[in-house]
């Protein structure tokens, strides 16, 4: 099995429960809800993965597999999970995306005690948001979801604006392989997943990267668009052709495409930005991998001007309750005495990075600046956040909606969000190795 996570991995506030009672916010939707009820249980339990190539991986999992099973909902529908843990530490489950109440968003010592071996835990949310969305494990967050708890949870919307008749899910994941190899593999396979999908028929692909360093995909073989990221549409998207999508840790993509009368539509990936690599690699349709893969072209997918323009009630906005500035950056110890690499914000390391107090009903805006020479995807727990500003220029495309933006070194981005959400929450570094040396921070309201 993969080595047990050590208590002095992980943040002490995180492992050991933050100083004083955590804050408890009444559930009322959980209580007086007449949602229908959707349950599922997902049982942590130790297996061992047979990733195509390479030697078998043993994971953590959810319910035996690597990917968790799929949880698909509709919008509206009550979401019941009963964890059950049968591994040897603590377990959660962090809904990442999704705007549940405080008190079901599964960070351990913040929001719930770590479900302990042998016990068991139930979290209730309205599925308020259609998307793509997953979940993981948020006690030793690196460790264990780089282990294998993790999963998609998928909300089909209750009124569909397009249809689609293939609609297929796919993780990227980075596992630790023999001596330390980093191996990507798709869904459980580091070889080809294939999906049937016959010509003519609109596909929707989703795509979730749930390893800690940021992946590049592209679609070969069709014309596509990027419908929605992190779950939330984009307006009037583009057609792409072969575009390089630079997907962070933790972000989501839901590709659409229509079948071509004849041939595979393949999803590849690249490490190096160089050379699309033949697997692992998923394929659509009747076919096989491309023999001869395409260079990876110079024109990326830009959200700074995808989509068209629309309505949005905070990219029109010009005056904001809170402003907030957030350095990014990483340093050689810091000043507890830490020897190794630590990654900061505002040149602190948790959890001596602090607390933003808001108040519930602001419209909070932040500046984050990456000064670093490395990628942060920096997410907030519980908002979905609007993306104003890339490098100080405004987007000129769709209003762009999400919870994790992949920050590139020495780029800047301006954000906001409304505080609808009362509850203490992270933000914190999705390189989960950045978030277990120091890159986190919290923003509570009541
Ligand atoms: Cu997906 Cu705090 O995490
Ligand atoms: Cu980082």
């Amino acid at each position: 099995a993969p080595e047990l996570p050590t208590g002095a991995e992980v943040p002490q506030a995180l492992n050991m429960g933050m100083p004083g009672a955590p804050i408890s916010v009444t559930d009322l939707q959980a209580t007086h809800s007449t949602a229908p009820e959707k349950h599922f249980t997902l049982t942590a339990e130790a297996a061992s993965l047979a990733l195509d190539h390479g030697a078998p991986v043993q994971a953590w999992t959810f319910n035996g597999s690597a990917p968790g099973p799929t949880l698909r909902v509709r919008q509206g529908d009550m979401v019941v999970v009963t964890l059950i843990n049968h591994l040897s530490f603590g377990v959660t489950i962090h809904w990442h995306g999704v705007s549940v109440p405080n008190a079901d968003d599964g960070v351990a010592g913040v929001t719930q005690n770590a479900v302990k071996p042998g016990q068991s835990y139930t979290y209730r949310f309205l599925a308020k948001d259609a998307g793509t969305y997953w979940y993981h494990s948020h006690q030793f967050s690196y460790t264990e979801t780089t282990g294998g708890l993790y999963g998609m949870l998928i909300v089909d919307p209750a009124s569909p604006q397009v249809h689609d008749d293939v609609d297929s899910s796919v993780t990227l994941h980075d596992w630790n392989g023999a001596n330390n190899q980093t191996l990507l593999a798709i869904n459980t396979t580091t070889g080809t997943v294939k999906t049937n999908a016959r010509a003519g028929q609109w596909v929707r692909l989703r795509v979730l990267n749930s390893s800690s360093d940021q992946h590049t995909v592209t679609l070969l073989g069709a014309p596509f668009m990027v419908a929605a990221l992190d779950g939330h549409d984009v307006n009037a998207p583009q057609w792409l052709n072969q575009t390089p999508l630079p997907i962070g840790a933790a972000q989501r993509y839901d590709l659409r495409f229509q079948m071509p009368r004849t041939g595979a539509v393949t999803l590849v990936t690249s490490a190096n930005n160089r050379q699309y690599q033949s697997a692992p690699a998923v394929v659509l349709g009747q076919g096989t991998v491309p023999g001869k893969l395409p260079a990876v072209s110079t024109h990326w997918f830009n959200l700074d001007t995808y989509g068209q323009p629309a309505p949005d009630p905070i990219t029109t906005k010009s005056h904001f309750d809170v402003n907030y500035g957030i350095t990014l950056n990483n340093h050689m110890g810091d000043s507890l005495g830490r020897m190794g690499m630590v990654y900061t914000l505002n040149g602190k390391v948790f959890p001596q990075t602090g607390m933003i107090m808001l108040k519930e009903g602001q419209l909070v805006k932040m500046h984050l600046d990456n000064q670093s020479d490395l990628i942060h995807p920096i997410h907030l727990h519980g908002h979905v956040f609007t993306v104003l500003t890339h490098n100080g220029h405004a987007l000129t495309g769709s209003p762009i909606h999400l919870d994790t933006i992949n920050i590139q070194p020495h780029d800047s981005y301006d954000i906001a969000f409304l505080a609808n959400n009362p509850g203490i929450w992270m933000l914190h570094c999705h390189n989960l190795l950045h978030a277990n040396w120091g890159m986190d921070m919290m923003v509570m309201y009541d």
